[in-house]
Parts: structure tokens; sequence; C-alpha cells
């Protein structure tokens, strides 16, 4: 895999090294201290047609479900690595994503000579003050790490460090992999280098799988770690089959899985042994209540048992 990723992938953008160094110190200094650590990856991702790229393949994903995971695991005390897409939704500023900031802005007037002063209008920005304070106490208590990727390679390989950084932490660490990243890809070698005319008529290309990541995660980069994948389908008939093949095929614990219309009130928690509905009504959505909220809250006590068990079970074959 790693093999594949050097040979198949443009040399990510990011320096790769330097983020594994931050993401190892980030996890140690918060598990001796005896917290958790959860990284979520969040956003879509963008393949590029061309090395010179001009066109690319991308998809619908806002960024949004991992944005707002990241406030719910902050609230149940976890370390957050907030693995997330360029310019795809972050955590608190979220909720404003949707207006343009320089209307919520007032310039005030000052005396000639004297710097000048711009004021927030709070009504234009419902709900910022508690949001405010929150970030505020996020941020001075350091528990959220924060790394972009831009391209998919930059991700691939950005994944790895993190599973890499992680792994130390055993069932303590918990991967929450939200991202919607592209199942096809160019590789390098075949790539034209320009970019494509329309001069040569009906584009037709063919795109290569790209590289399922869980499957190395849990088996090799992080063998211990409590790991989530989504699943994301259209068709609601297909989504437990497709939930469950994945959880047979890479044998992690835990897939959330959701239709693309609905996404926002309705999943299913889908595990080896059960099926969990997690819905918000039109009444608690009136009084903003987040389906991430039920998810995190119900992730985060499976996170509790998976350490207990795990626990037992070494402690058991050291016969304790
Ligand atoms: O961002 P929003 O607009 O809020 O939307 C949220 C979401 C719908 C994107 C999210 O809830 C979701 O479902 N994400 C996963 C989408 C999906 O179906 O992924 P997948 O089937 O391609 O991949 C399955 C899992 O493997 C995912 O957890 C993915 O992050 C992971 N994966 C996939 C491919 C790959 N090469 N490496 C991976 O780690």
């Amino acid at each position: 895999m790693v093999e594949q990723l050097r040979r198949d992938f443009a040399p990510p953008q990011v320096d790769v090294e330097e983020a594994g160094r931050i993401m190892e110190t980030f996890s140690r200094g918060h598990s001796s201290e005896g917290r958790r650590v959860v990284l979520i990856t969040s956003g879509g991702t963008k393949v590029p047609l061309e090395s010179r790229t001009v066109r690319f393949l991308d998809n619908f994903s806002s960024g949004r479900r991992g944005a707002a995971s990241a406030e719910y695991f902050l609230r149940a005390d976890y370390a957050v690595i907030f693995l997330h897409r360029h310019r795809s939704l972050f955590p608190y500023s979220r909720r404003y994503s949707n207006q343009n900031w320089l209307d919520s802005l007032r310039l005030l007037p000052v005396p000639a000579g004297e710097e000048p002063r711009v004021e927030a209008e709070p009504n234009c920005l419902p709900g910022i003050v508690p949001v405010l304070e929150e970030y505020e106490r996020m941020k001075g208590a350091r528990r959220m790490l924060s790394l972009e990727y831009h391209t998919l390679s930059d991700y691939l390989h950005l994944l790895l460090a993190a599973a890499r950084a992680l792994s130390p932490l055993g069932s303590n660490a918990m991967f929450y992999l939200a991202a919607a990243v592209s199942d096809f890809y160019i590789p390098a070698s075949e790539m034209p280098e320009h970019k494509i005319q329309s001069s040569s008529g009906p584009l037709q290309i063919t795109m290569k799988m790209v590289p399922k990541m869980l499957s190395p995660l849990v088996k090799d980069w992080a063998p211990k770690a409590f790991v989530i994948s989504f699943k994301l389908e259209t068709d609601p008939e297909i989504l437990i089959e497709r939930a469950r093949k994945a959880l047979e095929t890479y044998r992690h614990q835990v897939v959330v899985a959701n239709v693309l219309d609905t996404r926002r009130s309705y999943v299913m928690v889908v595990t080896n042994t059960e099926d969990t509905k997690l819905f918000v009504s039109d009444k608690e959505e009136s009084l903003g209540i987040e389906i991430e909220d039920k998810i995190i809250n119900d992730l985060t006590s499976r996170h509790t048992n998976f350490i207990k068990q795990t626990s037992t079970y070494s402690q058991s074959n050291q016969g304790l």
C-alpha cells in the first residue's frame, strides 16, 4: 500500500513528516493526561485529471458532519485531530458559513488619526455568544489539532501518518472516518501533463480504484484502535447490506450508515451484533439538536465498552 502511494500518486503538497511529528506529540501529550484521542476525517476529495490541473473530479461533501462531530467530541473531553479538506466546514464557524461576514461587522466612528475600530453586530450572528465562549474555551485547552489536505494524495499520506501517530495509544485511539474519499483516480504516470483539449472531441477516461485505506489501517497500522467508517448511499434499500459488507471486509468496529437526502436527520449505527437507528425529529431540530450529538453520544459509550473489553481480554491472556 505504501509502495502504491509512492508510485501512483503525485507527491503530497503538505509536509507529511512534520504533520506526523505534530500529531505524535499532540497524541502523546493528551494520552499521558489520560485523555482519549480521536482522528476525524472530514470533507470531500478532489482528483486531478491533468498534472497541471485545470479540471478535477470532486464530490458533494461539505464537511459539516466532521466539523459538527468535532464539537461534540470536544464536549465529551476527547482530544481531536481534525483532518479536513482545505476550505471545508470548520468546527464552530460552520454555523455561520452561509453568510457574508462583512454584513455582520460595522466600522465604528473614531476621531481622526485614531486606529479604525470594528464592531460585530450580534443580531447578524444568531447564538454567537455561547458559540464564541465554547470556541475560546476549546482553544485555550488546546484539545484540537487542525490539519488540512488539498489533494487525494495528501489525504492518503496524512491518514497513514495519523495512524502511525495514534497506534501507540492502543484502544484509547478512535478513528472517525467521515470524509467522502474518491473511489477513483488517474495514476500519475497516466495523467496528461497539459490541459485536455476539447478540440480532440468527447472525453473518455479510465480511472483506477483508489486503495481502501481501511484495510491496512485496521490490520497493520493501528490494529488496537476503535475504528468507525461511514457508508453513504443514495438508495436506502441497499444501505444496511453495504454497511454489513464493509464490516465483514474490513473487520473494524462500527459503520455509520447514511442516505444522501436524509443524512442530517437519520443514521444507522451498524455493528457486528446490532443496528441502532438514530434520528432527530422536527421538534428536536427546532430546538437546535443535531444528529451528530446523538452519534457521538452513542459512539463514545461504545468506545468505553471497547476499551473495557480489550483490557479484560489482555489481562485474561496474561493470566491476571
Ligand atoms: O460532509 P457532509 O456534507 O456533512 O456529508 C457527510 C457524509 C455523507 C460525507 C458522511 O456522513 C459520509 O457518509 N462519509 C463517507 C462517504 C462514503 O460512502 O465513503 P466510502 O464508501 O467511499 O468509504 C467508506 C469509508 O472508508 C469512509 O469512512 C471513508 O472515509 C473511508 N475511506 C474510503 C476510501 C479510501 N481510499 N480511504 C478511506 O479511508
